[in-house]
């Protein structure tokens, strides 16, 4: 198959950027997104010019590291898939494909498509952890938890952190994130003893690197990989107004 992108080029925080456009050929359907981007950047080194930066790790849909704008949707226009799972088969022959990193003031463009996403590490650093003493693994069984909340505990922290939602939110809001880290230690017994302080440090700590709040948009829940539920920024207001009013 072959395509022209027109991809965002910017040499680092302090450059404007602006968008090139290349030809890519002989792409196979299968490939995967990042794999058509491997392509033309061994054909950017062939000429002699710079290769397009971007994020990546598993490739596999597990690690959050990818993430960039396709035609304007966090993650291209399929649902529950991150960048890496995107097939190029999904596209038409000779489509023009925009592809831009994401757009938010807390996560600033580092090169081309790769943006800072430390701010979500300084949320988690804030209070998505639970603090236990160490010593000897206890008995699977010895801590018992219903089912339901298992579920739900675990379709939380089946987010990868990629900020998908936040690129998709017109107030570049980070709730779903963090409802997402917030309600998988809510829902668990291991995370009580520290529940009141962990949901007001971190939503602190989101206000404090600019996130904006969250009206109801549900492009977040839309455009997640991991089809987190905008149900857990519901849970993620109660745990918030529990805290305060405790
Ligand atoms: S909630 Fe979904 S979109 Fe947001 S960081 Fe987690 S996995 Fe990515
Ligand atoms: S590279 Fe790990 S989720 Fe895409």
């Amino acid at each position: 198959m072959n395509f022209t992108l027109k991809i965002w080029r910017q040499k680092n925080q302090n450059n404007t950027g602006n968008f090139e456009t290349y030809e890519v050929r002989n792409i196979s359907p299968d490939a995967s997104f990042l794999e058509m981007l491997d392509v033309l950047n061994t054909q950017l080194v062939m000429e002699d010019r710079e290769p397009v930066a971007f994020d990546h790790d598993c490739r596999e849909g597990i690690c959050g590291s990818c993430g960039m704008m396709i035609n304007g949707r966090a993650h291209g226009k399929g649902r529950k898939q991150a960048t890496c799972d995107v097939r190029m088969r999904s596209f038409t022959e000779e489509q023009t494909i925009t592809v831009e990193p994401w757009r938010a003031n807390p996560f600033p463009v580092i090169k081309d498509l790769i943006v800072d996403r430390t701010a979500f590490d300084r949320i988690m650093q804030a209070g998505g952890f639970i603090s236990v003493r160490t010593g000897g693994v206890p008995d699977a069984n010895s801590t018992p938890v219903p089912k339901v909340n298992a579920e739900e505990a675990m379709d939380a922290a089946a987010c990868i952190g990629c900020g998908a939602c936040v690129a998709a939110c017109p107030n570049s809001s980070a709730m779903l994130f963090v409802a997402a880290k917030v309600s998988q230690f809510a829902l668990l017994p291991q995370g009580q003893p520290e529940r009141k302080e962990r949901v007001q440090k971190m939503v602190a700590q989101m206000d404090k690197e600019g996130f904006g709040n969250c009206s109801n948009n549900y492009a977040c829940e839309a455009e997640c990989p991991k089809g987190i539920s905008v149900t857990h920024i519901a849970r993620l207001n109660r745990e918030f107004l529990l805290a305060k009013l405790t």
